[in-house]
């Protein structure tokens, strides 16, 4: 299609890393049809809008954002838009209601329609809706793969969709279905083509990857990494989420076998007090979530561990919550991200009584971050004077050339190459050959000269000789 005709497309994504990755595969799918990206959706002739539905604020987030495209809609009513994700699945036709001015409804398992919904949709000048919880490999989107070179140095890989476990306060089991696993074969060739484009690191994800089992021979987990660790250019692994339950033996003995899989792990515990672990229906007590701790640390002793929190879950007392602290000091765990609990419709805890005044809830919240925030503070302390390896990510936001990478365990760093004023004294050629150096997707050794709360920073190792350079990634 020649560029004239082609039209404007902007993609809102709300929530988890999943919608991330699917937001990434409709903006290729529809790429192939003429759509180009475009940085807001003042100028888009089509908005996608890709939502989440894990706590009420990221609910109304979405209507919000879909009535101030309904106030665009209303100066341009060529404009279409659409709502895929948990919502879309959630709410289905409903959202009309609300949003009148949605003309397409995706489900989570409905990617793949979507083309064919916006030409419906086009055509008959009538709303369309596609909810189907399709089965197996039809549960996964199949976009085309990025040219070569436009790949960033980091992407997602959805190996996983759905959840089988139903934490009592948990909407996605309802709104992504039961669990299906990729095949190995596609995630292999997906990441071999996101390698030949520029990536250099992968993230796995599922709900709860441990439970992953892909393909006619059953491939596991383990199994699963050891064949990407094989991939040739790609140079780090990560993967996201594990369940304490199942997190298994050949898994974390992974850590300590595969080169490529970072040292870090994303182990939510949710809370530290039996009682609530058991309301939550996560079936592991306290102990058997520190003995898991304990096993990792064992296997691989530098492993970074990072954690999710719900506070004021109903019926948690004070003293629930107090063991939810002692456990993050007896844990020291190297991040976490926490939430106020928060009612979702059809999952079981909406029903539960003991419902925690919102006002302690939040006050719990604030001392469980200052308490997270003083152990990762200490934690990056720790790490001044040391030289790490730092993939990098790209120039850092605020001011340039500040360059921000992650080190094999997930902290941030940012560096500076070289004090400003050389870097302008340059020559182009110098400062090109130096600004190559620190691409996304190099490796960098950086010395940590100070500490901060949520990131590093440091300075690069000087380089060796120049004939290195290409080693050096
Ligand atoms: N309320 C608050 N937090 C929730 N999470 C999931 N459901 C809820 C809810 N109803 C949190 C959990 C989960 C993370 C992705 O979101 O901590 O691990
Ligand atoms: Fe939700 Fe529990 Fe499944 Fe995670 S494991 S997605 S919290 S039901």
């Amino acid at each position: 299609m020649p560029m004239t005709d082609s039209r404007t497309l902007y993609i809102h994504t709300i929530g988890c890393q999943m919608n991330v990755y699917d937001g990434e595969q409709i903006e290729r799918m529809l790429a192939g049809r003429g759509y180009r990206p475009v940085a807001g959706p003042e100028s888009a002739d089509l908005v996608v809008v890709n939502t989440c539905a894990i706590r009420e604020k990221a609910e109304q987030k979405v209507f919000s954002f879909l009535g101030r495209l309904a106030r665009l809609k209303r100066e341009r009513p060529g404009m279409m838009v659409a709502v895929g994700g948990c919502v879309a699945q959630q709410e289905g036709e409903k959202i009309r209601k609300r949003a009148p001015c949605v003309d397409v409804i995706f489900g989570t398992r409905s990617i793949n329609a979507l083309p064919g919904l916006l030409d419906a949709a086009e055509v008959t000048g009538r709303p369309q809706a596609e909810l189907a919880m399709s089965p197996g490999e039809a549960a996964f989107v199949t976009a085309r793969p990025p040219e070569a070179g436009a790949g960033p140095a980091s992407a997602f890989v959805t190996i996983m969709q759905g959840c089988d476990n139903f934490c009592a306060y948990c909407v996605v089991p309802r709104v992504r279905g039961r669990e299906v696993s990729k095949p190995p074969e596609s995630t292999l060739a997906e990441i071999e083509n996101l390698v030949a484009a520029g990536v250099r690191e992968v993230t796995l994800l599922g709900q709860n990857v441990n439970a992953y089992c892909g393909g006619a021979g059953g491939c596991d987990f383990p199994e699963l990494l050891a064949r990407v660790n094989a991939v040739e250019g790609l140079r780090r692994i990560r993967f996201t989420t594990s369940h304490p339950k199942d997190l298994s033996e050949g898994l974390m003995a992974a850590f300590g076998r595969l080169d490529k899989l970072c040292h870090h792990i994303h182990l939510p515990v949710q809370s530290g007090s039996d009682a609530v672990l058991a309301r939550m229906n996560r079936k592991y007590s306290r102990q058997i979530y520190m003995d898991r701790v304990a096993a990792l640390r064992d296997h691989c002793p530098d492993i970074a561990i990072t954690s999710d929190f719900i506070v004021g879950f109903p019926g948690e007392s004070e003293a629930d919550f107090e063991q939810t602290l002692s456990l993050m000091d007896a844990v020291r765990f190297d991040g976490v991200f926490a939430f106020n609990y928060s009612d979702r419709p059809g999952a079981p805890a909406a029903r539960f009584r003991n419902k925690v005044d919102p006002a302690a809830s939040s006050r719990r919240l604030e001392r469980l971050l200052n308490f997270q925030k003083t152990v990762t503070t200490e934690k990056h302390a720790a790490m001044v004077g040391k030289v790490v390896e730092v993939l990098v990510d790209g120039p850092a936001r605020k001011s340039a050339p500040q360059f921000t990478g992650r080190t094999f365990g997930n902290a941030i760093v940012n560096f500076t190459p070289e004090p400003a004023d050389r870097m302008d004294q340059m020559d182009l050629m110098d400062r090109t050959d130096l600004m190559d150096q620190f691409r996304p997707g190099r490796r960098v050794r950086v010395l940590i000269e100070a500490a901060f709360a949520h990131s590093l920073r440091g300075k690069p190792e000087p380089r060796e000789a120049k004939g290195e350079k290409s080693h050096a990634a």
